[in-house]
């Protein structure tokens, strides 16, 4: 195992800078469930502003943001609106149905995560005594599955209006939806004014170690409120890692462009390279998603070979590996890593490294 590991499985996987310790060790605190933490109130405070909304709520995951505001968007027996690859769905353990009681039914054949208006339309039941009542929609900006792919404003608008027709609300999960902002050189409200609750997570791209705050209407976040603690997310000196977020805010935005730039040079050097396929114009942010060729094993197999070679990343499907590029990955790794993975390649397909 090559001494230098280059983690590329998640921007999850950052850890916290000194500047970032620090700001946790000097955070001023109080027990948040009972109202009394200054940190998190100021959080709090700071992303509703940034999402132009009245109110947020800070919570642990961004898992418990979507599903605690997907429950107060919701009544038991109702039915969400959203695309099968998305966050909520295929990766929070049936959380919809399991702690809102409600069905998903599914957008078809979206463009890597993003949909349109018509496509909505498509799968909206009509109003009688056999359909359930379908009142919200998710949308995630960036789309993980959908390898980190903006949605255009076209989009959101038109769903919203036919959302508003159809008496439906709707909900972001903007996990990385700062990535998105940077990308585009949009602001987050060009996105959230569309959205009645929008979820973003601090421990992705912008390196805080935990959290995630999801914003909306004061009404609409008070009832976020009572579902985070019903859930078990109600923690007490939590000013801790809130300082954290606030510290991610202030420092670690504008520099999303570095891991967007990063991921660029990932997938151009990894689309020329015999068995992998991409297109370099799909990484619009820092999500990198290649298909194998069989001769070079499943995703699964291809990224344990990667992993003794120092290099990781994730399986994404039977023949998707996915990488993703974050603060604690620099350009030199990611050159190395390229030239790490040719070599692995070069091994599997004679005269590669000739
Ligand atoms: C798009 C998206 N939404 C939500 C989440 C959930 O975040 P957490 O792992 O904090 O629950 C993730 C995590 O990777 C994600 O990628």
């Amino acid at each position: 195992m090559p001494d230098r590991v280059i983690d590329l499985r998640s921007d999850t996987v950052t850890k916290p800078s000194p500047a970032m310790r620090q700001a946790i060790a000097t955070a001023e605190v109080g027990d948040d469930v009972l109202g009394d933490d200054p940190t998190v109130a100021a959080l709090e405070t700071r992303v509703a502003d940034l999402l132009g909304k009245e109110a947020a709520v800070y919570a642990p995951s961004g898992t418990m943001t979507n599903q605690t505001a997907i429950r107060a968007h919701t009544q038991h027996g109702e039915e969400i609106v959203m695309d099968p690859d998305s966050h909520v769905y295929f990766y929070e353990c049936a959380a919809p149905a399991a702690l809102s009681g409600c069905s998903s039914r599914f957008v078809q054949d979206s463009h890597r995560g993003i949909f349109t208006a018509d496509q909505v339309k498509a799968v909206l039941r009509p109003r009688n005594i056999h359909a359930p009542r379908q009142s919200l929609i998710v949308i995630e900006n960036t789309h993980n599955r959908g390898g980190g792919s903006i949605w255009p404003v076209e989009n959101l608008a038109a769903i919203r209006q036919l959302a508003d027709e159809n008496n439906m609300r709707r909900h972001m999960d903007g996990a990385r939806l700062m990535n998105a902002c940077v990308a585009s050189g949009r602001k987050p409200t060009d996105y959230t004014q569309y959205f009645d609750s929008i979820s973003i997570c601090l421990s992705k791209g912008l390196g805080a170690p935990v959290g995630s705050v999801v914003a909306g209407s004061a009404e609409f976040i008070a009832k976020v409120r009572f579902f985070r603690k019903q859930f078990g997310g109600g923690m007490r000196q939590a000013g801790l890692l809130a300082a954290a977020g606030i510290y991610a805010l202030d420092h670690n935005i504008d520099r999303l462009a570095e891991d967007h730039a990063n991921a660029r040079i990932l997938a151009q050097g990894l689309a020329k390279l015999p068995g992998i396929t991409l297109n370099p114009a799909d990484v619009e942010t820092n999500i990198v998603i290649f298909e194998i060729a069989p001769h070079l094993g499943t995703g699964a197999t291809f990224a344990a070979r990667l992993k003794e070679a120092g290099v990781w990343m994730m399986a994404n499907a039977p023949q998707k590996v996915r990488a993703v590029t974050h603060l604690d990955v620099s350009r030199d790794q990611i050159e190395d890593a390229l030239v790490r993975i040719q070599k692995i390649i070069g091994g599997t397909t004679p005269g590669v490294l000739a």
